[in-house]
């Protein structure tokens, strides 16, 4: 099986950190979403994967993955010059795609489940689509399907007011070559896109078996600062293991805590689940659980707890910070002396809380 992850677009809603960032690159737990996408790959056995890129940030997301090796895996590459809808991104895929069978996977989704129950699914029933599925409380933002006793989908709805399920496709899709039919006959949606869900209604119509799976585990939506946060909070518990790879003096480390190549951490605490980046030095700091602090930081005389902090910024005599998320190349610092005043240096879209 083949694999297409989609890994386009402009990332508004986590502006200003996707000003400089593709969105499938801010690093949970200190690993790039993208990196998560391409274990569940790799673990189910897909060797082969093309990426689709924009203009805007393609650049970046080829520099993280390369040709795929470090997943040892193929990987390829392909722009879409316009976000011009999921099936639209499976059509410019086609001639790469062939005949072989694909799982295609948003970029920008992180499970806890991969995709091994549903490609088991896919082979068992010979289906010509294994959609995943999540029940969710908003239904209303994300495509919505109906299904009948025996899992098979019966109906499938893009956004819909009045959702008449609260079961979500969550952005990863296993299909049959026949998809490709399907696509040809669907038109733009009220958005002027191409939508996925209306090409999988179109396999229906037309006689197409679609199955379903529905995750139980978690999926997060890493797209505004508090659901980033939960998601490193998630990850961190989920997946961290004390790891000590740097170097340690006179300092507490509690728990499952990974300490990166290269970092130094001097007369400090850090409680974990906690990460702490290569070559990053903490010095006479508390780090608290539920933290990442990315590579090449420098955290001083503070105290830093439930917050994701990312590469080459540094926070020096500040004494606690909660609940943040700090981008690259930050400063923090407080001052010292009497004429205590507030002094800053924002990009556009950051926010402050005094
Ligand atoms: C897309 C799909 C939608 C799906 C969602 C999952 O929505 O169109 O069916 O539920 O991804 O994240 P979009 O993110 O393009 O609004």
């Amino acid at each position: 099986m083949k694999g297409l992850v989609l890994s386009g677009g402009k990332g508004t809603r986590l502006r200003p950190l996707t000003f400089t960032t593709a969105k499938q690159l801010i690093p949970v737990a200190n690993r790039p979403i993208l990196s998560y996408v391409f274990d569940h790959l790799r673990d189910g056995g897909v060797r082969e994967v093309a990426v689709i890129i924009s203009p805007e940030t393609g650049e970046e997301v080829k520099a993280f993955l390369g040709d795929g090796s470090a997943w040892q895996m193929k990987v390829d590459y392909i722009v879409q010059d316009r976000p011009g809808g999921l099936a639209h991104a499976v059509k410019l895929a086609r001639p790469w795609l062939g005949d072989s069978p694909f799982v295609m996977y948003l970029g920008d989704n992180l499970l806890q489940e991969g995709i091994e129950e549903a490609s088991a699914e896919f082979s068992a029933e010979k289906a010509d689509a294994v959609i995943m599925l999540k029940r969710v409380a908003n239904p209303s933002s994300f495509g919505v399907a109906v299904l009948d006793e025996a899992g098979n989908a019966v109906r499938l709805v893009e956004k819909p007011k009045d959702p008449p399920s609260d079961l979500a496709l969550i952005g990863v899709y296993l299909f049959s070559p026949r998809i490709h039919e399907a696509i040809e006959g669907i038109r733009p949606s009220a958005r002027g896109e191409l939508e996925i869900t209306d090409a999988i209604q179109r396999l229906l119509d037309t006689g197409g078996r679609v199955r379903t799976r529905v995750v139980e585990g978690w999926w997060l939506d890493t797209g505004k600062k508090d659901d980033l946060l939960n998601a490193n909070y998630t990850v961190l518990d989920a997946w961290t293991r004390r790891e000590l790879a740097g170097e340690v003096t006179g300092s507490d480390i509690d728990g499952r805590v990974s300490v990166g190549a290269g970092a130094r951490v001097i007369r400090s605490t850090v409680r974990g689940p906690a990460v702490i980046g290569r070559d990053t030095v903490i010095e006479n700091s508390f780090i608290g659980p539920y933290t990442s602090v990315g590579d090449n930081c420098r955290v001083t005389n503070s105290a830093v707890e439930h917050s994701v902090i990312l590469e080459r910024s540094t926070i020096r005599d500040v004494e606690r910070i909660e609940d943040s998320l700090v981008g690259r190349d930050v400063t923090i610092c407080s001052q010292t002396g009497k004429h205590k005043a507030i002094r800053v240096l924002l990009s556009d879209s950051s926010e402050v809380e005094l």
